[in-house]
């Protein structure tokens, strides 16, 4: 597969995330946007002439056809991502595709195999990884400041976006997808789930508790909700190890380690005047973490296999929901 430097970019999907994607490949100096795709050909020749001017299509079968391209962003709805993910393989193209990469567990699984197969790179978009309070926390635990985590507990609650309402299971698929992904990434394998989900209906909980258990023994736990009309989202984690704790207040703004000495603590802000405080920056820090892998030759940091293992997540949460036992995941 012949790659060129600057990358030979596309994106599929010119809708809010789409367009911040562009945005952080035309910031990259690795990468260079040619081509952009919509079925609402509007969006795309807006999205087209907002910066580098990128040609415009309103099918990605035509876009990959008449393009050469080394890699693409698909960023179209949940349920749309495997068409044009397929596609792009196919063309022997690496694809960074937004979260959760497709519609179930089965779907995610032909596309690891596809990309097997092809020889590509295909990056899911977990941007939460790339936040300043998961990152700071991840760097504690890496350097063993909490020694090993034995327990971790995620409260989260967020307002209900529309465009997912009356998605089935939205607030797994569309929100807790990022946290289920987080807990993988902070603390390693989950091994089985146990779930209770709470009204208004059984396919679209508001509601969700879930608890997890680490290959490493570890146990865990994400306390969720849809909650309209609050004034804020909310993210509080807290990980205990055999060391130390470390508190995730924010994920923008505060981490705390807290020592073993009692009244022993520190915290860790990023400079509010140097832009750490837009969450919308995990994007543009992950697309440019993703060009950057695919230029050095590496591995991209969020892989295939993260979000097939997301999609298996969720998918045992909702098993364990509907007998009432805890789901076992297989290796
Ligand atoms: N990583 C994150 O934090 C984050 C946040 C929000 C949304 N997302 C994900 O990003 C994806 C897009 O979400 P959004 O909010 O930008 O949605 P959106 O509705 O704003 O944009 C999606 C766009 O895709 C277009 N589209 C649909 N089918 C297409 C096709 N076959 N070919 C080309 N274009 C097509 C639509 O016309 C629309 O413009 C979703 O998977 C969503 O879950 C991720």
């Amino acid at each position: 597969m012949k790659r060129t430097t600057p990358l030979r970019m596309g994106v599929i999907g010119c809708g809010a995330i789409g367009t911040l994607h562009a945005n952080a490949i035309r910031q990259s100096n690795l990468a260079t946007l040619l081509a952009v795709c919509d079925t609402d050909f509007a969006k795309a020749e807006t999205l087209g002439m907002a910066g580098s001017k990128a040609q415009a299509f309103s099918s990605f079968e035509k876009m990959l056809a008449d393009t050469p391209l080394d890699a693409v962003t698909v960023a179209t709805p949940d349920r749309l991502h495997l068409q044009p993910v397929l596609a792009a393989i196919r063309q022997g193209l690496h694809v960074f595709c937004e979260k959760p990469l497709a519609g179930t567990a089965a779907e995610a699984a032909r596309l690891v195999r596809a990309a097997r197969t092809g020889g590509v790179q295909l990056g899911v978009d977990y941007n939460r990884r790339f936040a300043f309070g998961y990152q700071k926390a991840k760097q504690l635990l890496d350097a063993g400041c909490a020694g090993s985590v034995c327990q971790v507990a995620f409260h989260v609650c967020d307002g209900v976006p529309a465009k997912v309402a009356s998605q089935p299971h939205a607030l797994l698929t569309s929100l807790l997808s990022h946290h289920i992904d987080l807990l993988r990434f902070l603390c390693g394998e989950i091994i089985s789930v146990q779930a209770l989900f709470h009204g208004p209906s059984r396919n679209r909980p508001h509601d969700v508790s879930l608890i997890a258990q680490f290959a490493s023994g570890a146990v865990g736990s994400i306390t969720a909700g849809w909650r309209n009309g609050q004034a804020r989202t909310v993210e509080h984690l807290r990980l205990a190890g055999t060391q130390g704790v470390v508190i995730v207040d924010d994920v923008q703004h505060a981490v705390t380690l807290w020592h073993a000495t009692p009244d022993d603590a520190q915290r860790f802000q990023p400079d509010y005047f140097a832009g750490g405080n837009r969450f919308y920056d995990s994007v543009t820090a992950h697309v440019a973490a993703f060009i950057a892998a695919l230029s050095a030759g590496k591995t991209v940091p969020v892989t295939a296999e993260d979000g097939w293992a997301g999609l298996r997540l969720i998918e045992a949460a909702i098993e364990s929901n509907r007998t009432g036992r805890r789901t076992k995941l297989s290796p």
